[in-house]
């Protein structure tokens, strides 16, 4: 199949991957209601069309943190990308590099920080989760600065996961035979896959530096579905500053008033999200939540946003409604499983292109030119 539309990876992604792992990438929580309308709402935000103002010379590039990057879009923290392409998150970080934007490694990662980081020539984000053993966590953030991540991306939406159906019916989170198969294949140390850094045999990465490999995917996620930590408050985010000196942004803020904490907390970045609809169906989208909370932070912080962005014009869409630089989440994860670090490049290129035509069509020449005035209305949901 030829891919000449963002929208044509995820077709595709279907068609390669095993059912488990592709409804684990796609799926959300519960009646998927909310991960419907991140995409929906997103779809549906109309802007002003503008003319006749030699729109030839476009600036897409923006600074976030001392970093420059060509276009305001970073790669999202997802887990498990090993599983959906050979090294997976070495081939995604990559593209991300050469593209010349921000690529973040999740906490549940199949390649180590230590693996990753030396591949690319630009620092990585590091994201991290709050799990029960915060031996883990100091550990993860202690080689997350030896390796040279710049930033840290603190995921604080998930104090207890979502409930998956999809993954009940595909067996990715229960007794599966199929899913037993492709693990023992990917695992196999005759296997390309197995082949890890210097020969080491395939490992779990960030996880298995910790606790040793485990011997499958399903004790791997129940282990990580044990130690999520409902306990959290803003008092750990202090302990974490003791470790952590670079930019922190707290991913998974929905809500104007917790942003107004972010602020007070003195976090250098929020990023408003559901986790792509899949924690508590139900919750607003990224796109009706994300006007309340730039109004209200809207130049105290960086605002980052994800859930829902499918290609460039809702890029563009995100920003206009008070985002300063988005996350990439299944977009990219579909783009990874068909076509590696090709097609991750690929999806870039062409996202880039989708702006420019926004951005040219809407009159907007630069980044900051990208704002509310852009927008036709609000939404009606
Ligand atoms: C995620 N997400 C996520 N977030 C995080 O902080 N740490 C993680 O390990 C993961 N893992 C993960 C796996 C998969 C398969 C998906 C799809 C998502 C959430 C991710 O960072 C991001 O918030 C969403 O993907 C954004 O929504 P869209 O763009 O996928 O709709």
């Amino acid at each position: 199949m030829i891919i000449s539309a963002s929208s044509d990876y995820r077709p595709a992604a279907q068609r390669i991957l095993p059912p488990f792992l592709f409804h684990y990438i796609d799926g959300g929580s519960y009646t998927e209601t909310t991960l419907r309308h991140n995409v929906d709402d997103l779809s549906q935000i109309a802007l002003r069309q503008r003319v006749l103002k030699n729109m030839s010379d476009l600036n897409l590039e923006t600074k976030l943190f001392n970093e420059t990057l060509s276009m305001p879009v970073a790669l999202a923290p997802v887990g498990l990308c090993g599983m959906y392409a050979r090294r997976g998150e070495v081939q995604a970080a990559r593209a991300a590099a050469r593209k010349g934007i921000p690529f973040t490694l999740s906490t549940v990662s199949v390649c180590p920080i230590e693996e990753v980081a030396p591949a690319i020539d630009r620092p990585m984000w590091f994201q991290l989760y709050v799990l029960r053993d915060r031996g883990f966590m100091r550990n993860a953030l202690e080689r997350a600065k030896a390796a040279g991540c710049s930033t840290l991306v603190f995921t604080v939406d998930m104090p207890t996961p979502g409930a998956r159906y999809r993954d009940a019916h595909s067996g990715m989170s229960g007794p599966n035979a199929a899913m037993r198969r492709y693990w023992q294949s990917v695992t196999h140390p005759q296997w390309a896959w197995d082949v890890g850094i210097n020969g080491r045999p395939h490992d779990l990465g960030n996880i298995s530096a910790y606790r040793g490999s485990p011997t499958g995917l399903q004790d791997y996620i129940g282990w990580l579905a044990n130690n999520f930590d409902p306990s959290i408050s803003w008092k750990d985010l202090e302990w974490i500053r003791e470790f952590w000196d670079g930019p922190m942004v707290i991913k998974g803020i929905l809500d104007a008033d917790d942003a107004r904490d972010a602020v007070r907390f003195g976090a250098d970045g929020i990023v408003v999200s559901n986790h792509g609809g899949r924690q508590l169906d139900g919750v607003p989208s990224t796109a009706r939540a994300l006007p309340a909370i730039a109004d209200a932070v809207k130049g105290d912080i960086a605002i980052l946003a994800d859930s829902g962005i499918r290609n460039g014009l809702d890029v563009v869409r995100m920003i206009a409604l008070g985002a300063d630089t988005v996350l990439l989440g299944r977009a990219y994860l579909y783009a990874l499983a068909t076509h590696g670090e090709r097609g991750v490049e690929a999806l870039l290129t062409l996202i880039e292109k989708e702006m420019r035509v926004a951005m040219t069509l809407t009159g907007a020449r630069t980044i900051a030119d990208i704002t509310s005035d852009l927008l036709v209305r609000e939404l009606g949901r």
